[in-house]
């Protein structure tokens, strides 16, 4: 049996929702997998020179703990991976190849897990449900998460608004991005997260997308990051002169996102020219939301 699994790359953070809010998006890292005799990984695309092809493909781990979890035999299998979602940029390229493998497992195995389901198995991966759960169900999403339960409601994301991505040629990993965040934070500061976090999707709602760009400020990542991320103030100002609704740190970077009615190729070539001008190269992709979320089929 052959299949093709379909993962779409999300933005998450999205400015004062810090762990909470993420986004699917159309762009997407596709797995090819054939049961064959033994294990096998092609990768074609971002990360074909270095992520790994043996043990450590994160694919092949999440397919093997799902079929470990769900006590089903773990078929040998050949898996050509199709990546377009860069890496270490805040585009949830590792949540791709997790809930790749989880459902490449399942649609084999010809299990039916529930959503809740695939993300206990996925959680046990990574534990950032605002990259997990918007690739998985597609769409805008807010998420909470209770030890390893991840609840989560999706809400429309407006048509009007443009998703511009840019994304300069260097990475920020995760793991380094969250040790620069202090440890706590005073009550000002959280409320002031509050009452952005929340006029976001209040804004969404009743597309007043005029107030995006006060909801997007925060005080819990974004200042410290800034500093890691070159380039980000400057083109933050740049945009906003250009009619940007909203920009804000895609995940924990190095991936600016914005939200736009008007101009969006326009802000895009203004922040490649300004990495050009800082000697980094960079690219931007006008992108909508993915409304389907993982999706698998007989190939
Ligand atoms: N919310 C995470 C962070 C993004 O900002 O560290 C990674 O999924």
């Amino acid at each position: 049996m052959a299949i093709k699994v379909v993962v779409p790359a999300s933005t998450s953070n999205l400015g004062a929702g810090f762990d909470t809010f993420g986004l699917a998006l159309t762009l997407y890292n596709t797995f090819e997998v054939v049961e064959g005799n033994q294990f096998e990984v092609e990768i074609i695309g971002e990360g074909a020179d270095r992520l790994s092809k043996g043990e450590g493909n994160l694919f092949l781990q999440a397919y093997r703990r799902t079929c470990q979890e769900l006590g089903i035999p773990c078929k040998p299998i050949k898996v050509v991976q199709k990546n377009n979602v860069p890496l270490g940029r805040g585009l949830g390229s590792s949540a791709t190849a997790i809930l790749g493998g989880i459902i490449g497992a399942t649609a084999l195995g010809d299990v039916n897990l529930s959503t809740d389901e695939i993300l206990k198995i996925a959680f046990s991966f990574e534990r950032h449900p605002d990259n997990l759960v918007p690739a998985l169900v597609g769409g805008f999403v807010t998420c909470a998460v209770d030890g390893h339960k991840v609840y989560f409601e999706r809400i429309e994301f407006p048509k009007e608004l443009q998703i511009l991505v840019l994304i300069p040629e260097f990475e920020i990993l995760t793991e380094e991005a969250r040790k620069v965040l202090p440890r706590e934070v005073s009550l000002k500061d959280a409320v002031f997260n509050i009452q952005r976090a929340t006029l976001f999707i209040s804004a969404l709602v009743n597309r007043d997308f005029e107030l995006l760009r006060v909801a997007v400020e925060d005080r819990l990542h974004q200042p410290f990051r800034g500093k890691l991320l070159k380039g980000f103030n400057s083109f933050k100002e740049l945009a906003y002169s250009l009619g940007a609704d909203a920009v804000f740190i895609s995940g924990s970077g190095s991936t600016i996102g914005v939200f736009t009615r008007k101009n969006a190729d326009q802000i895009g070539k203004t922040g490649v020219k300004l990495y050009g001008e800082m000697g980094i190269p960079a690219k931007y992709l006008v992108l909508e939301a993915d409304e389907k979320g993982t999706r698998w089929s007989r190939a």
